[in-house]
């Protein structure tokens, strides 16, 4: 197996193993280095959805996601989808999954399945080198402090989504959502302080109106997706990339109007997050 980081500070690419028939030993590394560089790329992989279903068990449980739908053969992979005549992707801002849970998921394994002739990259940043960044005086304000998080405004019946012609496809209109996580947590496997709120799903401080939490978090997130946080996934028939929610935050670009994009998606059990 050999590592070759994609950024200086983001990603990693894993060459010479195959998912669908790696050794214990082989996933115990390629879940050191997922920890470790936020997300990693796996290329010409054959990963039929069973392996993809059978390599997700290896790592734990599996999380159903409540909104996507769903592979109607095999339920556990999530369908993230765009058809040529739509226009709103799946994921197209920064974000971090599932971080609306209490108990959210630890990472993903996505598998591209249908892809656009050009386009269609996912971006990823790194949020352990994002909190080393921050200056003195801002890792000072944000220590102790925790963070509300909902889906609600996202995928609710009058939501971004259902505004969207991906509304038709979601599920869960109904679900409400709310956790409070710590703005820094600790890798809960490398101890590594990350920084942990996010654009798509992360409301106010806690003790804070919206208002008055805006001017922080939105200098928090501005400065946590500086281009030398980041790396880029060009996907290809073949490719898989696994990433971990708490040391990463991506962004699916959309830019590829016109074409057909399908990914499948199987969601990894996560644990509960402490500063
Ligand atoms: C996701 C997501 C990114 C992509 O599945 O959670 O944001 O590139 N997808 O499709
Ligand atoms: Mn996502």
């Amino acid at each position: 197996m050999e590592l070759r980081p994609m950024a200086p500070r983001c990603g990693v690419e894993i060459a010479g193993v195959s998912l669908s028939t790696c050794s214990d030993a082989d996933v115990a590394a390629i879940k050191t280095a997922i920890y470790e560089h936020g997300v990693a790329v796996f290329r010409d992989q054959a990963f039929a959805p069973e392996d993809h279903i059978a390599f997700a068990k290896r790592w734990g449980g599996i999380d159903l996601n409540n909104y996507f739908p769903l592979n109607p053969r095999w339920p556990e992979i999530a369908l993230v989808s765009k058809a040529p005549d739509q226009t709103t992707n799946i994921g197209g801002a920064w974000h971090t999954d599932h971080s609306y849970d209490q108990i959210p998921a630890m990472g993903s394994i996505l598998v591209a399945r249908v892809l656009p002739p050009a386009g269609g990259d996912t971006l990823f940043a790194h949020m352990g080198a994002a909190y080393d960044d921050l200056p003195d005086d801002v890792k000072s304000e944000i220590e102790g402090l925790s963070a509300f998080h909902t889906a609600d405004h996202v995928y609710k019946a009058d939501g971004l989504y259902a505004q969207t012609d991906q509304g038709k496809a979601l599920r869960g209109q109904d679900l409400r959502t709310g956790a409070v996580h710590p703005v820094v947590i600790r890798h809960p496997v490398t101890g590594r302080r990350l920084l942990y709120v996010n654009g798509g799903f992360t409301i106010h401080f806690v003790g804070q109106t919206r208002e008055e939490s805006l001017p922080l978090l939105t200098k928090l997130l501005e400065s946590a997706v500086g281009d030398d946080n980041q790396c880029r996934v060009q996907w290809q028939p073949g490719t898989v990339a696994i990433w971990d929610n708490r040391t990463s935050w991506h962004n699916a670009l959309n830019d590829y109007h016109g074409h057909a994009r399908e990914m499948h998606r199987i969601t990894l059990s996560g644990e509960a997050l402490a500063a």
